[in-house]
């Protein structure tokens, strides 16, 4: 099958290319080589290459930069992903967008459904719901939610708190936001498997629920650091631009319908991503 990614470059369009170049001819492009927010070249790359699947990871995901770059945030996430699902659906190819658990709005307290109804809080959480309703309007391709993604590549929370651990910092942590942390290697392997199955919403996170708080002390503990360095906040103290949801834990009721596992729980990939890296930093250090 011909595959392309659009933000091929970031933590998942990377991982996504890794696993998928083996079986399939994989079109991985970044920024660089297709920059979503310009239709005519979008189209023009989707006419010449003609992939059969297009899984849309590219995203301006700066929560709170977004609210700083409204225009941006809306032109990435929002017009720039129905210009995927526009040119997707003029050579007939199977569309996967990436959406995230920030269009709900954090008032429930059992697991958001996939045809629950999103109100994003913030500026991010609209684009990426606008998106989400211009992939329906055009292309009827498939949306894949996921909440709190780190990976072995680029910036994340993860990679933050060992940077702190190593340098034996205190940080104080948001301890009355819950949601799921969620494994970038665990997110591609089930994307893999949702790629011949029938379109819709899908939500794809690990399994169980923590505060940033929480999470950040099992970083440091697994990590071998003290985790008594992290410190309880409330999100009212911490300051941040955007507003984000108290309570956004994804349930997981259509991967169940397809048949398809659910992700391990967020701790065991936790665990399993810091063995990854540890002796990925001693690979490069020797
Ligand atoms: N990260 C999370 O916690 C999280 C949670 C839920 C859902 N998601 C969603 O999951 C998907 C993957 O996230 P990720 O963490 O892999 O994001 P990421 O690492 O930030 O990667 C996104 C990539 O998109 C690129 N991009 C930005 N603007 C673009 C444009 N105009 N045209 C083409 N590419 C563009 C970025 O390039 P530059 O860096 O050069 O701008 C970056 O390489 C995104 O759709 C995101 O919204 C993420």
């Amino acid at each position: 099958m011909n595959i392309l990614i659009t933000g091929a470059h970031g933590q998942l369009g990377k991982q996504l290319e890794r696993i998928l170049k083996g079986s399939h001819t994989v079109y991985s492009l970044g920024k660089n080589e297709l920059d979503i927010t310009i239709k005519e070249n979008t189209e023009k790359i989707f006419l010449q290459l003609k992939p059969q699947i297009v899984i849309h990871a590219a995203a301006f995901t700066a929560v709170d930069q977004c609210e700083i770059d409204r225009k941006k945030a809306f032109e990435v996430n929002g017009i720039g992903t129905g210009y995927v699902a526009q040119a997707a659906n003029k050579i007939q190819a199977k569309m996967f967008y990436i959406s995230s658990d920030y269009v709900f709005d954090g008032k429930k307290q059992v697991p958001y459904k996939e045809n629950d109804e999103p109100n994003p809080q913030s500026t991010y959480g609209m684009s990426k719901w606008l998106g989400e309703k211009l992939v329906q309007k055009f292309n009827n391709g498939t949306i894949i939610r996921t909440s709190w993604l780190y990976g072995h590549d680029g910036k994340n929370f993860v990679k933050t708190m060992l940077n702190n651990a190593k340098k034996n910092r205190a940080v104080k942590v948001v301890n009355d936001q819950i949601g799921s942390p969620t494994y970038v290697n665990d997110l591609a392997d089930t994307i893999r498997l949702l790629l011949d199955k029938k379109s819709g919403i899908y939500h794809v996170s690990n399994t169980g629920s923590c505060s940033w708080f929480e999470f950040a002390r099992a970083i440091y503990q697994e990590a071998g650091y003290n985790p008594d360095l992290v410190l309880p906040i409330k999100t009212e103290d911490y300051n941040a631009l955007a507003s984000r949801p108290k309570y956004s834990i994804l349930g997981h009721e259509a991967l169940e319908k397809e048949k398809i596992m659910t992700l391990r729980p967020w701790n065991e990939a936790l665990k399993d991503f810091i063995r990854k890296e540890f002796s990925h930093d001693r690979r490069s250090k020797n």
